[in-house]
């Protein structure tokens, strides 16, 4: 039989999908998989890459980075930040709006766009603001390719505007015919103003007074108001950064109820707790707060069973001095994440925690399922785009913010031993890293995936009376 011969080869390494792990050769050829099978079912190719020992394993897909470009270059832009994704395994980002300035209308979409593609090394797609002020902008942002909507229910760094509930419900019913999903910060802002401003006033300046600030109340009331707005108009949301036990149950009840509802927690709410606060200082500050120890197993377990549904990152750099205020209430919020997450989470599955296939569920192929990008994203099958990470789960490291890809060098991930590394990284067939190293050239190579992004009709409810009654009054004036 003829067949057309391959660009590339992955010889002899595991296949793995959320269902099984095949030993399996893979052929490539013009950035699409196009087979997966024995070596008698391989094509010739012009290339070889041997993956004996080896886990072939699809990019990560990392549904939530702050890659801050535009507006923030000494923190990061989109070059360091995909280099970091390509280091870290992962293929596809999608970066948060809140740049300078915020992703808020087509204009600034659009610039962004521009600037990712001349930069990025690995697939983006680009939230658009979903704010008080944007929400006239919602048609026009989804014509300029948004993957999808970012909401702040409460302040965090950029300081962007929380909608009230009314706001909310009004931007709920206006995105749900479109389809799109909306991405929430699901911290209630009055909330934590007044317990913030109650601390500051007793002279709490310490790391642990932010999370005081934050208590897990703050989330559970805001994914539970989330989570009806979602059940009365059928606008999809998903929860960002899970950090409590007890937003759990507002999750696992709507979900019963049949909300178009999903969430993600993130390594450090599963991994840090409370106690790494005196050593890692302000470095450790990021919204929600890193909590008590307890919550670290019902979030896993809530990964096991399915209420949530992915691991991403929240990759949030700043500098160095940023990061070590001695007066925690000036320290800016968050961390690098994206380039430490895989190594992290396969240290867990090394240690028995979790197997391989929920892995690649987790960071894969549910991201790609939620938005709309599977089965083109998210798995090693034919016809999917050759987004592939071979992993050595052997390989240790320690992990060194001074050797991060980002340009923020200052973690809570400092020295820590982590077993289990990406060792090579294609986007597209392409390789964007290979033995640990970046490719040259790669730049620019990274491209928008909203042109391929399908989401199936939302099932829309209730949204004619907020819009109606709008459109009934500008009627009448007219
Ligand atoms: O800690 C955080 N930092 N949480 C967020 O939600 C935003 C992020 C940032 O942009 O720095
Ligand atoms: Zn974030």
């Amino acid at each position: 039989m003829q067949m057309t011969s391959a660009d590339l080869l992955i010889c002899g390494g595991k296949v793995v999908t959320p269902q099984s792990v095949v030993e399996a050769n893979v052929a490539i050829k013009d950035g699409t998989i196009i087979a997966v099978g024995s070596d008698g079912a391989m094509p010739q190719a012009r290339e070889t890459l041997d993956a004996s020992g080896l886990y072939v394993l699809p990019g990560a897909i990392d549904v939530h980075v702050h890659f801050r470009d535009p507006g923030y270059p000494h923190k990061e832009d989109f070059a360091s930040g995909t280099a970091a994704a390509a280091f870290g395994g992962v293929t596809t980002v999608f970066d948060m709006p809140n740049t300078i300035p915020p992703a808020g209308t087509a204009e600034a979409l659009a610039a962004k766009h521009r600037i990712a593609a001349e930069k990025a090394h690995v697939d983006f797609g680009l939230y658009g603001l979903l704010g008080e002020d944007t929400i006239a902008h919602v048609p026009a942002l989804v014509a300029a390719g948004v993957i999808g909507f970012k909401l702040y229910m409460g302040n965090t760094f950029g300081r962007i505007p929380c909608p009230s509930t009314g706001a909310m419900l009004e931007a709920f019913e206006v995105v749900a015919p479109t389809g799109k999903r909306i991405s929430l910060h699901a911290e209630t802002n009055s909330i934590m103003e007044r317990r913030e401003a109650r601390l500051r006033g007793a002279g709490r300046l310490d790391p642990l007074a932010h999370l005081a600030s934050r208590p897990a109340v703050v989330a559970v009331e805001a994914v539970s108001r989330a989570a009806l707005l979602a059940e009365w108009t059928g606008a999809r949301i998903h929860i960002l950064h899970i950090s409590s036990a007890e937003e759990l149950r507002p999750l696992r009840e709507a979900k019963a109820r049949g909300v178009d509802i999903t969430g993600e927690t993130c390594p450090h709410y599963i991994m840090l707790s409370s106690e790494d606060y005196a050593r890692f200082a302000g470095t450790i500050r990021v919204n929600p707060p890193v909590r008590e120890k307890r919550n670290q197993e019902p979030l896993w377990q809530a990964l096991a069973d399915g209420t949530i549904d992915l691991i991403a990152t929240d990759h949030a750099p700043h500098s160095p001095e940023e990061k070590t205020r001695n007066d925690i209430w000036t320290v800016d919020c968050g961390f690098p994440g994206v380039e430490t997450q895989m190594p992290l989470m396969l240290t867990e599955a090394n240690a028995g925690r979790f197997g391989i296939c929920d892995y690649v569920r987790w960071s894969a192929a549910n991201p790609a399922r939620i938005f709309g990008l599977y089965p083109r994203k998210g798995v090693v099958a034919p016809g999917s785009d050759a987004d592939i990470t071979v992993v050595d789960l052997a390989r240790e490291l320690t992990i060194e913010d001074a050797a991060l890809q980002s340009r923020s060098k200052i973690t809570p991930w400092n020295g820590r031993r982590v077993k289990g590394l990406p060792i090579h990284t294609l986007v597209r067939g392409r390789f964007v890293m290979r033995n640990r190293a970046l490719l040259p050239h790669t730049r620019g190579w990274g491209r928008s995936v909203h042109a391929i992004q399908k989401m199936p009709p939302a099932r829309v409810r209730n949204a004619d009376g907020t819009m109606q009654a709008i459109v009934r009054l500008r009627e009448h004036a007219a």
